[in-house]
């Protein structure tokens, strides 16, 4: 079983990170296959809106850091994503990765039943951090999984709030989370 995490949070051992880390030793402990791309260390840019993908080819006609994770998104059965919420949302970083996912979307995706270039069917999840109450920013989190929803994915929300800058104990029941999901989809 092949699993493709993007991490978007700009700190390695921050609370997403350390979460997606806690799902993907689980995972990798159960036999899965993992790459992992931190995207705050990749060389990329952004979606430049060419629509080159929708008229003359397949893929995106950018050649950069986020090539073979696209790439290995298509490939993989499990794509997780992983990002704090800044100002309401993800992070910069990434939503310029999300945004080059764009060129996985055929051109008659509006009518096609199958919209997407992978193979519909796959399990996602979802590891989001923040700072306020579980009440902010589920919007945020649905937005994500409505996208997830057109790419053919059904995904597994993990959501840890009230997380401040250190890590602490607080943190302990969303590794369980992780680490129950996990189990779930790799055993
Ligand atoms: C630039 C910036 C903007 C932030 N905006 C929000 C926000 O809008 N809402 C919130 O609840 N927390 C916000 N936070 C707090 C982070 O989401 C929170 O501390 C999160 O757990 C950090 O995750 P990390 O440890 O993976 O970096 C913000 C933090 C930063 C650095």
């Amino acid at each position: 079983m092949k699993i493709t995490a993007i991490l978007g949070s700009p700190r390695k051992k921050g609370v997403t990170s350390e979460i997606a880390k806690g799902f993907l030793t689980r995972a990798k402990t159960n036999g899965a296959d993992i790459t992992s791309y931190f995207l705050n260390t990749m060389d990329f840019k952004g979606c430049q809106g060419c629509h080159l993908c929708k008229t003359q080819q397949e893929s995106c006609v950018l050649t950069d850091d986020l090539t073979p994770a696209l790439g290995d998104l298509v490939s993989s059965d499990i794509m997780v994503f992983a990002s704090p919420i800044y100002f309401w949302e993800v992070t910069g970083q990434f939503k310029c990765f999300f945004d080059r996912t764009w060129s996985l979307v055929k051109p008659d995706y509006m009518t096609n039943p199958h919209p997407v270039r992978m193979d519909m069917g796959k399990k996602a999840v979802w590891i989001s951090s923040q700072g306020d109450t579980q009440e902010k920013y589920k919007e945020v989190v649905d937005k994500y999984v409505g996208f997830l929803a057109m790419f053919g994915a059904k995904t597994h929300t993990i959501r840890a709030f009230g997380m401040g800058n250190e890590l602490g104990q607080d943190i302990a029941p969303f590794m369980a989370q992780a680490e129950k999901i996990a189990d779930q989809l790799t055993k």
